[in-house]
């Protein structure tokens, strides 16, 4: 898949063309304004973009219904204790600090890096967008090893980048090889063939819940040299001590990110982190509009930091429910993919059926077809009881989609 740019448009000052007939503009008061029907012509590459298509339910018109949502990927316990104090005590009548110097300082003495190390964001999306416009533009191509989380594709698109998707992560076998090794070297073929200027790893992957070998990463480093490589480590904290690529920062070619709206589940208040080098920081931090990480998102953020002890919960709680949810699905016939993650992807023949059918029962899954995968939900892990809700409705929901179900057993 690839998204093309266009040319950038220029002509500051042209002349308005003269109205279509049966189309006069509107001054501001409202009023019709003769020969002025030019529109403001926005960047041409921004006419073939399609927002990224995200999970996570919202009840209509915003009223609780009661349905349990396994589309969004949480921490299973909830934010630490007393972050509802925490953010209680926040002026909102003063602007936040806009270097969120706290936030950053308390993230780098948990990283063991120094605080210009990190930029604070409103949610790692809005670093995604961030380091996407730092580093691309016209004329320059992002890799995005896929299938993944939609932003990375959307918000390098939105820079006028071409955008080229290295297909290394289909369940279905379409993809290369697992084998670390492999699979390195089959991201240094892709960023080599492309140019690449950045590419985008997400570990653990969204939605496959695979680990990727981002210790392995210097053979794309070479193959690419002008690339960054940025390493999107959302849920890493809340995986049972899986490897980071923070080491590889120090290069300043690699960047991390990371997202407390998972692993502190602050979803609704957005704090996410970049971890880079100085210089690429200092580069990406031009790029994020000021105030952006609220007061409230900086209180929210220093209080989950420093509750070590809380983490450690979540992630045993994501590990109990993943073995409950895994066990569960293998027992109704399915094979969901090994996950170390905090979410599962499994084939059901039909996702977007069997998702509308759950929902019906009052459980939000997320259908995969935006992510290329039409046959396969991603289940987010809950705790044991809300998983037993949703395991008794699958069988039902399985079989009333009329589609066969690919039984699969030992898939790698
Ligand atoms: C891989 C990945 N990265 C980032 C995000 C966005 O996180 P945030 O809420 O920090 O913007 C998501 C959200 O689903 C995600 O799946």
């Amino acid at each position: 898949m690839t998204f093309d740019r266009g040319d950038p448009a220029t002509a500051l000052h042209q002349a308005a063309p003269a109205a279509s007939p049966g189309r006069a503009a509107l001054g501001p008061s409202g009023t019709a304004v003769e020969g002025s029907a030019a529109r403001p012509e926005p960047v041409p590459w921004l006419a073939s973009l399609t927002p990224a298509t995200h999970g996570a339910y919202h009840s209509p018109r915003d009223r609780p219904d009661g349905v349990l949502d396994f589309s969004a990927n949480g921490n299973v316990i909830g934010p630490p204790p007393g972050t509802a104090d925490a953010i209680a005590g926040v002026d909102v009548t003063r602007y936040p600090d806009p270097t969120a110097h706290d936030l950053r300082a308390a993230i780098a003495t948990r990283e063991g890096i120094p605080a210009d190390c990190v930029v604070a964001g409103n949610g790692s999306t809005e670093l995604i967008w961030a380091v996407a416009r730092a580093y691309l533009g016209p004329g320059r191509t992002a890799l995005v090893c896929g299938p993944t989380y939609g932003e990375y594709a959307v918000a390098s698109a939105a820079t006028g980048a071409s955008v080229q998707i290295a297909p290394l992560l289909w369940p279905d076998g379409r993809g290369e090889a697992r084998d670390p090794a492999e699979f390195a070297a089959g991201l240094a073929r892709c960023a080599h063939e492309s140019d690449a200027r950045m590419i985008w790893l997400c570990h653990p992957n969204n939605p496959t819940g695979e680990a990727l070998p981002v210790r392995r990463l210097g053979e794309v480093m070479r193959a690419a040299p002008e690339a960054l490589i940025v390493v999107d480590e959302a849920y890493l904290l809340l995986t049972d001590g899986l490897p980071s690529a923070l080491t590889g920062i120090e290069s300043g070619r690699l960047a991390v990110l990371r997202s407390m709206t998972k692993d502190a589940a602050l979803a609704g208040i957005r704090v996410g982190a970049l971890l880079a080098a100085p210089e690429v920081v200092e580069i990406v931090r031009r790029v994020v509009p000021p105030w952006s990480v609220s007061s409230v998102a900086q209180a929210a953020g220093c209080h989950a930091v420093a509750d070590v002890a809380h983490l450690r919960r979540a992630r045993a709680a994501v590990a109990a429910s993943r073995d409950h949810l895994v066990d569960g699905l293998r027992r109704r016939g399915l094979a969901p993919r090994p996950s170390v993650a905090n979410f599962v992807l499994v084939e059901v023949g039909n996702g977007r059926l069997v998702a509308e059918r759950l929902l019906e029962r009052g459980l939000a899954v997320r259908d995969c077809a935006s992510f290329g995968l039409p046959a396969h939900v991603r289940i987010g892990v809950r705790s044991i009881p809300d998983q037993e809700r949703l395991l008794a409705a699958l069988p039902d929901a399985l079989a009333r989609t009329g589609d066969p179900i690919h039984l699969r057993s030992g898939q790698a």
